[in-house]
């Protein structure tokens, strides 16, 4: 169980932070007071029963969980802990935005796939967590919730399972795994989507679905659905290619003494040949590799005329602030992707609501602020290298 963090201290850092200041000092302000105390009285106008449990169920359901990849349940109140155990912590990670693991920033331009909490949602699970946790009413029964088993999308239209299982021995909390899977393709096919059904969901952190030496299909997050791309838009998987299944496990800690093993199967959904007849394709723009976590300004160029659709990004520390850019040679800047406190552990794709055309040879600039490498549910973060990506549909 994690100590309760004293309040005072926690305060200075996060109106200096700044970067929710203003969404959130309201709120910062408001309970500045208070701290989390099993003893507290019960302020809290909201409880777990009517008016937490649903909000929880709804955003860090599909994690917190029994069978999920977070290392605790928040489906219950008090069994085996339960969310009152968590309140403090869980009004932390919400205040600096950690939690839920989604980092795209609301005043840069919009992305699908939204897993951000409303300012008013935010309000309830903090003026409960920090107002005494009431129960509630006890004559409403809360259902049982486990972690999803099986496919978001329905059937996939070709299931890829590993061609092994991969075992974590006792004692091995990560690792990464990578496979080669053939699929035996006679002809082109059209993906729109790719999913991943992990094998222990529990285990199963992140994955990578690649077509070898073509397109990331899907970068895989527990309880994520995969999204399909804007119409006109697909990855074409030739004839004969394999994909590449790269899996990060890590262990919860209960399971630490055991031997976990993993069959996760890759699920592909087909659709037609886009009029275009040109596939989303990737375009790397590589970070400087020293120094990580200062300061980041670096560029590089779409050399085709293309669609964006989507971006991802690779981080080698944890970021206040991650702004991607198109310059044109007139000088216009097109805003792509703005994040916020982003932590490289979530290396996910970024749908944009509002794909962007861009002419050859724009440039595309990318600045960085360091964040606070303290802070966050782990304390030192996974590192990659760094690496903003964009996915475009070339003219
Ligand atoms: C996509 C999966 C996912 C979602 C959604 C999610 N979490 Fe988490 N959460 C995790 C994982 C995994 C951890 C364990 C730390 C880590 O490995 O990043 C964690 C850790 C935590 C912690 C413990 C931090 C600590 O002190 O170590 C809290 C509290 C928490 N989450 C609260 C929430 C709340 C509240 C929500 C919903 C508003 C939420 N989480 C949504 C995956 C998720």
């Amino acid at each position: 169980m994690k100590a309760l963090v004293s309040f005072g201290a926690r305060h200075a850092r996060i109106i200096t932070w700044g970067t929710l200041g203003l969404v959130w000092a309201g709120l910062v302000l408001s309970s500045t007071s208070t701290t989390v105390d099993a003893h507290k009285a019960k302020t809290s106008p909201f409880s777990y029963n009517v008016d937490i449990f649903p909000l929880l169920r709804d955003n860090c359901g599909r994690c917190h969980a029994d069978g999920g990849p977070a290392p605790m349940s928040l489906m219950t109140y008090d069994k085996d802990g339960g969310a009152i155990a968590w309140a403090e912590s869980m009004r932390e990670m919400l205040l600096i935005g950690a939690m839920p693991p989604w980092y795209a920033d609301p005043t840069g331009p919009a992305v699908r796939n939204n897993h951000s909490l409303s300012p008013r949602e935010l309000d309830k699970i903090i003026t409960w967590a920090t107002g005494g946790t009431p129960h509630g009413d006890l004559n409403i029964k809360l259902p049982a919730v486990s972690a999803r088993t099986g496919w978001a999308g329905g059937k996939p239209d070709l299931e890829l399972p590993m061609p092994q299982p991969y075992t974590l021995g006792p004692g091995v909390m990560q690792a990464s795994n990578e496979v080669s899977i053939p699929t035996n393709f006679t002809d082109a096919k059209w993906v729109k989507a790719a999913d991943l059904l992990p094998g222990v969901a529990s285990a199963v952190r992140r994955a990578y679905i690649s077509v070898d030496g073509g397109p990331m299909l899907q970068i895989w997050e527990p309880g994520d659905d995969a999204v399909e791309p804007p119409s006109g838009a697909a990855f074409k998987v030739p004839a004969g290619a394999k994909l590449k299944l790269k899996v990060d496990y890590k262990k919860s800690w209960q399971d630490e003494q055991k031997a976990v093993s993993d069959k996760s199967v890759i699920g592909l959904y087909f659709t037609d040949e886009p009029l275009s007849g040109k596939s989303i394709e990737p375009v790397a723009i590589d970070g400087p590799t020293d120094a990580p976590g200062s300061p980041r300004s670096f560029s590089g160029t779409l050399t085709k005329a293309g669609r964006v659709v989507a971006l991802r990004a690779m981080l080698d520390g944890p970021y206040a602030s991650v702004e991607v850019t198109a310059v044109a040679a007139s000088g216009r800047r097109v805003p792509l992707l703005k994040l916020h406190n982003a932590r490289p552990e979530w290396p996910r794709r970024y749908w944009l609501v509002d794909p962007v055309e861009l002419p050859a040879n724009t440039k595309i600039e990318v600045t960085m602020q360091p964040g606070d490498p303290d802070v966050g549910p782990l304390g030192k973060a996974e590192t990659f290298p760094l690496q903003i990506s964009l996915d475009v549909v070339p003219q």
